[in-house]
């Protein structure tokens, strides 16, 4: 069962009151539960929310299927976003993020053996003029080659 820390509870009040309506705060919302729960939403996820918000779950979990900034899955240490978006699909991002998980022995979306990188492709990220990019944690890595993308990741501990 999850449930938000105190600190956290209170944070999603500080939101909900930010907003005249409630589902506006789903949002901010699911980033501060996702933080608090090892960096993914799962049901119990949505359940809690409701519960604080008192919205129901299905509000809730709408927004997150739609957005890719909210993990379905439990990640790894480190979460690889690959832009896929035009600007960076057109320099390369597919080949890219199939070289990036070949080269970690692992699939799209799934945890490496180790528990080091989950891989997943996102869409634009804003940095369309430096394509092709990703993101790492709050960092971004621009104008990314094969061997400058696996550089930047074994880098990480
Ligand atoms: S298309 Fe990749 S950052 Fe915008």
């Amino acid at each position: 069962m999850f449930q938000l820390s105190p600190q956290g509870k209170e944070k999603v009040l500080a939101e909900l009151k930010r907003y005249e309506s409630r589902q506006s705060a789903v949002l901010p919302a699911l980033y501060i539960a996702q933080a608090e729960n090892k960096g993914y939403i799962s049901p119990e996820v949505i359940k809690e929310l409701s519960r604080v918000m008192e919205l129901p779950e299905a509000n809730i979990n709408e927004v997150c299927t739609f957005y890719t900034m909210y993990n379905k899955e439990p990640i790894g240490n480190h979460h690889v976003q690959v832009c896929r978006t035009l600007s960076c699909m057109l320099n390369g991002a597919k080949e890219l993020s199939e070289h990036i998980c070949s080269q970690l022995g692992t699939h799209l979306g799934q945890k490496t053996k180790d528990g080091k990188f989950t891989v997943t492709e996102v869409e634009c990220l804003g940095s369309c003029g430096t394509a092709p990019m990703m993101q790492i944690g709050d960092k971004y890595y621009e104008n990314l080659t094969h061997e400058s993308a696996m550089n930047i990741i074994r880098s990480l501990k």
